[in-house]
């Protein structure tokens, strides 16, 4: 049965996929839902979506304005035809301020299961959130509702907040609190368009900007790429597959330890001859104490390169010490196409993509 899904954030990294993903995938109507302060940015949005998505769009795919911090949003939608919601919408930046990220990711959040009790018709709701919402605990992390001990960041935290006002609606709703790894690439290829910590730390070694390595060097690292992502969450977004938790990532036989990355990345330094007439080391373990005098004495360097990739490195370093382990089993169980990327080889290849491009400043070759 033809159906109509909402996707929130429809315009962010994930939400454009997870979009196209949705197009070739069954025959629903989408809803793109968008932030836009003005009808010139909303038409400027909606033509880049268009562009993108391309013919299939056409016919099928609506956007409207929304913005998760206004009680009215998706008045213009008719609830009683929504039958799937995903959302996608949220601040993604690990140094969010505390009332930012309540108003967006949680408080918004809340705002679109509102919106959900009045779907008639609704099959799934499911949540993008991340892995991190299990905060400060360390070891075996099940897809169930987390317990946390703590968070060391509000990103964290809120969409903790998140996840719990969507669950404590699982009795009426039909959600799924999907949490997603972090991503290093579009695909296989090791192709980067979205930069997180995880390159700015890299850059940071690669530069000589940074000698020591937070963390504990067998913390176990979730990573992925976009396209197993939306794959997954296409899968997890059939009303056939049951609603839940689900850890939308690799199974811990494909998590490499933070030490084994480092590896990976200066081996594939190690080729560049700038690299090496740098005459660089592998970066020393630090404790967390020596991590934070570090970022002590950085605050006082005005704006510059250091100073912008630390800060966005340190909102996430404290995780680098409380080593975790994501079980996968449900969403293997409900996933028979599940096939996670081979960690070194996707690390190699990012890394080899990033050196090749000096981070994106150097345009990619199209292939
Ligand atoms: N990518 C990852 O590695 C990763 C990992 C774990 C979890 N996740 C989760 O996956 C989801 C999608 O992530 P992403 O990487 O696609 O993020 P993204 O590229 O930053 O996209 C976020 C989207 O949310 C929109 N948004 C922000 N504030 C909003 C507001 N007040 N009202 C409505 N929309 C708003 C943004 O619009 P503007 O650009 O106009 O602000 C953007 O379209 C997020 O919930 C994130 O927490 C992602």
């Amino acid at each position: 049965m033809r159906g109509t899904t909402v996707i929130t954030g429809a315009d962010g990294y994930l939400g454009r996929r997870l979009a196209a993903a949705l197009l070739d995938d069954g025959d629903d109507e989408l809803i793109l839902a968008v932030r836009a302060a003005s009808a010139a940015e909303l038409a400027d949005k909606q033509q880049r979506l268009a562009r993108e998505l391309g013919p299939d769009a056409v016919g099928r795919t609506r956007c409207v304005a929304v913005d998760v911090r206004h009680d009215d949003l998706l008045a213009d939608v008719d609830p009683g035809v929504v039958t799937r919601i995903v959302h996608a919408a949220a601040v993604t930046r690990f140094n969010v301020e505390r009332d930012l990220a309540d108003a967006v990711n949680v408080a918004g959040t809340v705002r679109l299961r509102d919106f959900a009790d009045r779907c008639a018709h609704l099959r799934r709701f499911a949540l993008l959130s991340t892995l991190y919402a299990a905060g400060s605990r360390q070891g075996d992390i099940a897809e169930e509702p987390s317990v946390p001990t703590g968070f060391v960041n509000h990103y964290e935290w809120s969409k903790w907040a998140a996840e719990e006002h969507l669950l404590d609606a699982a009795d009426r709703l039909p959600v799924s609190v999907l949490r997603l790894p972090t991503i290093i690439a579009d695909d296989d290829s090791g192709r980067v368009t979205q930069y997180n910590v995880f390159h700015n730390t890299l850059k940071l070694f690669h530069y000589g900007l940074l000698s020591l390595l937070p963390g504990d060097e067998r913390t176990p690292l979730s990573l992925a790429t976009a396209a197993f992502t939306v794959s997954a969450v296409t899968r997890l977004l059939d009303p056939a597959v049951a609603d839940g938790v689900y850890h939308v990532c690799p199974g811990p036989e494909r998590t490499p330890a933070l030490g084994e990355l480092v590896d990976t990345a200066f081996t594939v330094f190690a080729r560049d001859a700038g690299f090496r007439r740098r005459g660089l080391l592998r970066p020393v373990p630090c404790d967390r104490e020596s991590f934070d005098d570090l970022l002590q004495a950085a605050t006082g360097l005005s704006a510059g390169p250091l100073h912008q990739s630390l800060a966005s490195v340190s909102p996430f370093a404290a995780q680098l010490y409380l080593p975790k382990t994501f079980r996968n089993e449900a969403l293997r169980a409900a996933w028979p196409g599940y096939a996670a990327p081979d960690p070194h080889a996707l690390t190699e290849a990012v890394c080899t993509r990033l050196v090749a491009s000096k981070w994106g400043r150097r345009p990619e070759e199209t292939s």
